[in-house]
């Protein structure tokens, strides 16, 4: 359902908040999740600099942590982490409210594609939080890794790669982001209202593509570690 149906097919609600009604809460949804793609992107692509050793990568991360006086990071941290927890209350508070309006009866097979996709959606959201966790610990403070040097990105990136379960969990980890975000820009497309035989291919199309890229080239760093691609 669009915004535009779903705006009349609620019409009738006890006229909540923008926030508290569940257009608002897709949007919010949708907004942060733009917001949390967008810097996925650029993650990985900074991340890039890895391929070109010590010194480029070295000088990335020395970038990020000093630009505009230092303040910079802390701007970017900040809106990151209000993107994550409008993301996770637009998503948790959504769900319940799916729960309690299901109808008693329910026929599960009907609706079979749209509950597996938002129980994977629900699945890969946790062990993604779990992820951002362990990640933090692992490779920004360092205290879940083997050899940390505070400073020395490359060094960290490399030596923490080189333990073979951690690649693993990375991998695995970036599998369920790629399931996560292709079912998230398949659903953000159909919040803007682009849900149309005509798109539909388009929009599985675009969806699979911006997928594959950004999971593709995550999954070749602990790779290329692994393999001795990049040492
Ligand atoms: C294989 C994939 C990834 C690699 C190789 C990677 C690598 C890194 C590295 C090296 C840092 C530390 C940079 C520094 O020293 O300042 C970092 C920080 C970070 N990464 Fe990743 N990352 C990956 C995936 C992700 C994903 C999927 C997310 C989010 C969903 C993410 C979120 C973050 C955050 C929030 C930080 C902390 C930034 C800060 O200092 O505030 N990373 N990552």
């Amino acid at each position: 359902m669009s915004v535009a149906e779903q705006s009349i097919a609620g019409a009738g609600d006890r006229s909540p908040g923008f926030m508290a009604s569940s257009v608002g809460r897709k949007v919010v949804m949708a907004l942060t999740g733009v917001v949390l793609w967008g810097f996925v992107t650029v993650h990985m692509l900074g991340n890039l600099t890895s391929y070109m050793g010590a010194e480029a990568m070295n000088h990335y991360a020395e970038f990020l942590h000093t630009m505009i006086h230092g303040m910079g990071i802390w701007v970017f941290r900040s809106v990151l982490l209000v993107a994550v927890l409008l993301h996770i209350w637009a998503a948790l508070s959504l769900t319940l409210s799916n729960q309690a309006a299901r109808p008693v009866g329910y026929r599960e097979k009907q609706n079979q594609a749209a509950t597996w996709s938002s129980r994977s959606m629900r699945w890969t959201g946790v062990i993604l939080g779990i992820f951002i966790v362990f990640h933090l610990l692992h490779l920004t403070l360092g205290t879940v890794h083997p050899d940390f040097i505070k400073g020395n990105a490359y060094h960290n990136f490399v030596t923490g790669f080189q333990v073979p379960w951690v690649a693993a969990f990375y991998i695995v980890a970036q599998l369920c982001l790629g399931l996560h975000m292709w079912h998230g820009v398949w659903s953000f497309t159909q919040t803007l209202g682009w849900a149309h035989p005509r798109y539909n291919a388009l929009r599985r199309n675009f969806a699979t593509g911006l997928t594959v890229l950004v999971i593709g080239v995550n999954i070749s760093y602990p790779i290329a570690v692994l393999t001795g691609i990049i040492h």
